[in-house]
């Protein structure tokens, strides 16, 4: 009988573990050896932005761009959705975005949202609570609206141990709001759980709590309580930042490291604060969710760093004060595509979800069941074929090819064909025929409403200065002699007047 049980008991445990690794669709091996399973939660998403884990229900509550919130139950693997947010205005990188639960949700069942709302032709970012009762919104509040735009809105919200709500907010492409203290654009602001100005916050009856920034894409607090923030740089620089009161981060006047004449004159005039790490060609970092559990202990006291253009999940180490990053390691490069939002549950194990239909597809993306939101955990399997730590080539690449892929790909395409309405194409356009405008666009940057084969644009493309004049001839010839172009090389010469003409 005994016997028997025991054989009944081992198919139990044969078919729960033959279950589980039905639903692995990857192995991952990381850097100490050992290996991850990873999982597929759900697929046929639409861009879930923010995911946050609720212990008490075991379940992780997410947002779409477009306006859902859904929840999705950990011990059924069943989603539900819950809310849809009548207002949302939802535009390339604008709509629903960040997310935040009350920390107490069981005496105070509040969800924090932001995201943009479009009234005549004035774009806002709304900030709202919604009460919770059984799984759907019985009352919502209007805590906070601030000035929107057409792109960099932000944003993340978060719940620091002491319970205060904090708003990271981007500078809608502003050339002032970033280094005016007085605006809450380009900030990130400190409140209440009912949405007011704290008596302790460092500047009197302002949301203010530190100033600066470009647009916040990740928003963490680590065990300490030390807040970390990821950042989109311009053409250069994306960084990750230690927030302090009032701490200055240098946007628009300083991006990243102090490193040139003109940082350097500026800082020392007055103090800005340097990131703790930064990223150029740069990554697009999102994501950024503090893990501190022993499930993974490699991983334990770091930040887990999701990026779009770089298509990565990156283990940031930190020191024991956890003021300093130590380390990088990188993983599932440009296997998933494209990681806009994380979150860890108690016992450690990691989520993840893509962002493959959002505005900004890189290629091969998005997958038919994209976007997805994956599990990832340790595992005892020895698996016979896995995923492995990605790394970086440090050679600096000077062919025409790979500096194009690496500046300009991420937008216009390796086959450079753009995005019809996001990016324009580089086949056989006026922009690129025409050698003095090409150079004029990678010197300067382009703005405003420009028409390209009929097409409107009226997006933003970062200056590339920062590029040597031996690069950008590569590129532009690049291009010029590429995706069906033939036209004339340009000269050393030619670079070399164009950037005295639009940089000096
Ligand atoms: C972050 C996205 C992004 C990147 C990276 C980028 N571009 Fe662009 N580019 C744009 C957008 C958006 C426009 C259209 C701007 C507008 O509507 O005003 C544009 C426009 C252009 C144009 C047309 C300008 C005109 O005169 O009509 C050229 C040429 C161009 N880009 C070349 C490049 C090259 C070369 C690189 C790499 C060095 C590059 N771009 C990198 C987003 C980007």
């Amino acid at each position: 009988m005994k016997s028997r049980i025991y054989s009944f008991l081992c198919l139990l445990v044969l078919l729960s573990s033959c279950k589980d690794q039905e639903k692995v669709i990857d192995y991952l091996q990381i850097a100490d050896g050992s290996f991850l399973a990873i999982e597929e939660l759900h697929g046929n998403l639409e861009v879930p932005w923010e995911m946050q884990y609720l212990p008490s229900e075991h379940a992780i509550y997410f947002t779409q761009i477009k306006g859902k919130i859904s929840k999705l139950d950990l011990s059924t693997n069943k989603m539900k959705d819950i809310y849809h947010v009548p207002n949302v205005f939802h535009q390339r990188t604008l709509g629903l975005l960040g997310l935040a639960i009350h920390p107490n949700f069981e005496k105070n069942p509040f969800l924090y949202i932001c995201y943009t709302t479009k009234e005549g032709e004035e774009l806002f970012s709304e900030l709202s609570r919604l009460e919770i009762h059984e799984d759907k919104v019985v009352n919502t509040k209007l805590l906070l609206k601030i000035e929107g735009g057409t792109g960099h809105n932000g944003s993340r919200l978060l719940f620091d141990q002491k319970g205060y709500l904090f708003w990271a907010t981007g500078d809608v492409h502003s050339e002032t709001h970033a280094q005016d203290s007085t605006t809450l654009n380009g900030k990130v602001l400190r409140m209440t759980a009912d949405g007011l100005i704290p008596v302790d916050n460092p500047i009197k009856d302002s949301y203010v709590y530190a100033w600066g920034f470009r647009n916040i894409q990740g928003m963490t607090e680590t065990s300490l309580g030390h807040i970390f923030t990821s950042e989109h740089g311009d053409a250069i620089e994306d960084e990750v930042n230690w927030i302090r009161p009032l701490n200055n981060y240098g946007w628009i006047e300083i991006e990243g490291f102090h490193d040139t004449a003109e940082e350097k004159a500026i800082a020392a005039k007055s103090p800005r604060t340097e990131p703790s790490r930064s990223w150029t060609p740069v990554i697009a970092p999102s994501a950024l969710v503090y893990y501190g559990n022993n499930l993974i202990p490699s991983w334990n006291n770091s930040l887990l760093l999701g990026t779009l253009k770089s298509q990565s999940l990156r283990i940031l180490k930190m020191n024991s004060e956890q003021n300093e990053i130590t380390q990088e390691e990188i993983y599932l490069k440009d296997h998933y595509g494209r990681i806009r939002a994380i979150c860890v549950d108690t016992t450690g194990n990691i989520y993840l979800a893509t962002s493959n239909r959002d505005w900004n597809p890189q290629s091969s993306f998005p997958k038919k069941t994209d976007d997805r939101i994956l599990k990832l955990h340790p595992t005892k399997d020895i698996p016979k074929t896995f995923l492995s730590r990605f790394k970086e080539n440090k050679v600096k690449a000077t062919d025409g090819k790979t500096l194009y892929n690496t500046y300009c790909a991420s937008c216009h395409k390796e086959d450079g064909k753009g995005i019809k309405g996001n990016f324009p194409p580089l086949q056989d356009t006026e922009a690129v025929r025409n050698s003095e405008r090409l150079l004029q666009s990678v010197f300067k940057g382009v703005n405003g409403k420009i028409e390209i084969n009929s097409v409107i644009y009226e997006g933003q493309m970062p200056p590339f200065n920062f590029l040597k004049d031996e690069e950008i001839q590569a590129i532009t010839n690049y291009i010029r002699s590429n995706f069906g172009n033939q036209f004339s090389e340009i000269g050393l010469q030619e670079i070399k007047v164009a950037r005295e003409r639009h940089t000096k």
